[in-house]
């Protein structure tokens, strides 16, 4: 394992320059299928006797430095990246998971991710617990017999909750199931589960790791941490039928999950990431390390600011000293607590949708993470279809605001928002 800091990783890790013609960039390698040298050579990487590049749904020179690159800046042993993150997520259940198993996971979770788990996943025969994750203990209290998986948001999109990690990974430990963390929000440059025990890491590559609002892209980084031989994951230890009779812990030892991402969850779902968004997204990782610190310096500014605001009820930032996570934010997120603010505003929900309407360079759009800053209210949109009580668990009340604080000039943004405001 490299012993170079992150923001060195961020432009070098799995680059290595002699390979690629000596290209400073990491090129683009838009192929979708690579020649092979003859019969031998190609039944030889089918059946990993010698690894190798056979068809971009599986693999890709491009794709495969940034997930070296992701690998080492999450301290992974091996990561595979998505077209999204949201593919990101459901391969990976899906490769983890059979019909009949059983997820507790965090209540406050990204819309989107709440309705995989809570409508599509339970049409497949796959169930979860929703739990308040503020208290580690409702994780143990979930955990049945078919229990076969933990999933949390570091940082919750958008309640901002940031979890004891270490204490619900002793839950899971426990359980003897892995523990996901959907890090998005936090990024890698701020937090990184595995040091607190996480056993798979989820990025929506999407929001601050490509950073420019650009190019969608997810990933999986694997600690390589967990057991698969704890005789809860019979499809790790058994011949799987999906890939003639391969034993994927014997075969494969701490990398048997990395692999069957991609033998089976990407041969078969098919969600392969773009090289071309590959591409992009490297070019927002090697800036990631700078980007996240000046997004979080804003963040803390503006929410600071909002707190002296009259027409505002509540602010909710992890930096602020008066948040309830403050603590756990000086634990996890000492160096920035990222770039995303939610606040009340006088008048509840209609108030929130005339202030939503009304600014300028807050671009009202549903995503987070761009260098501009990005306005939503999340209960007549992104939560649009959850019922109150699910809104409320996943802290959405209906006068919060949700912010995507960019890198433009703090006293810019501001005035926007105080123009905005006299709209109320
Ligand atoms: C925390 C989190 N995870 C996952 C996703 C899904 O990512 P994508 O939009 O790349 O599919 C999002 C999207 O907003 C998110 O906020």
């Amino acid at each position: 394992m490299s012993t170079q800091k992150l923001s060195t990783q961020a432009l070098h890790a799995g680059h290595d320059t002699t390979k690629t013609a000596g290209t400073r960039a990491v090129p683009i390698y838009q192929t979708s299928s690579y020649v092979f040298n003859d019969t031998e050579h190609a039944a030889n990487l089918f059946s990993l006797k010698e690894l190798g590049f056979i068809y971009t749904r599986l693999n890709n020179p491009t794709n495969d430095i940034l997930q070296q690159r992701l690998a080492a800046i999450e301290g992974g042993i091996g990561a595979v990246v998505f077209a999204s993150g949201t593919s990101a997520i459901s391969t990976g259940l899906l490769t983890l998971l059979k019909a009949g198993d059983h997820i507790v996971a965090s209540s406050s979770l990204y819309g989107g991710t709440f309705t995989l788990l809570n409508v599509t996943l339970p049409r497949l025969g796959i169930t979860t617990t929703f739990v308040d994750a503020s208290n580690p203990e409702n994780f143990k209290k979930a955990v049945k017999d078919n229990t076969k998986a933990f999933f949390v948001e570091s940082l919750g999109n958008p309640k901002l909750d940031v979890l004891d990690l270490e204490a619900i990974a002793e839950h899971s430990k426990a359980a003897g199931v892995p523990f996901i963390v959907d890090n998005t929000v936090a990024s890698p440059a701020l937090l990184n589960p595995i040091k607190h025990g996480a056993n798979l890491v989820i990025h929506s590559l999407t929001k601050y790791i490509g950073g420019q609002g650009n190019s969608l892209g997810g990933a999986i980084i694997d600690a390589g941490t967990f057991d698969w031989t704890n005789g809860k994951f019979p499809e790790f230890t058994e011949p799987s039928e999906g890939y003639h009779g391969l034993i994927y812990s014997e075969a494969l030892g701490a990398a048997a999950f990395t692999f069957k991402l991609i033998l089976e969850g990407l041969r078969d779902f098919g969600g392969a990431l773009s090289p071309f968004n590959a591409f992009q997204i490297i070019q927002g990782l090697e800036t990631l390390p700078v980007r996240i610190k000046q997004h979080s310096a804003n963040a803390l500014e503006l929410a600071k600011w909002l707190e002296g605001r009259d027409e505002v009820e509540w602010v909710n930032y992890p930096g602020l000293e008066s948040n309830k996570y403050n603590a756990l934010a000086k634990k996890y997120l000492p160096k920035g607590q990222s770039g995303l603010v939610t606040f009340g505003v006088k008048g509840g929900f209609e108030a929130a949708k005339k202030v939503t309407d009304a600014t300028e360079i807050f671009s009202l759009l549903a995503n987070i993470g761009d260098t501009k800053s990005l306005i939503i209210h999340p209960a007549s949109t992104t939560h649009q279809q959850l019922t109150l009580e699910q809104q409320a668990g996943a802290g959405v009340t209906q006068d919060l605001i949700r912010l995507s604080v960019g890198l433009e000039d703090i006293e810019d943004l501001k005035q926007d928002l105080a123009a905005a405001f006299k709209k109320i």
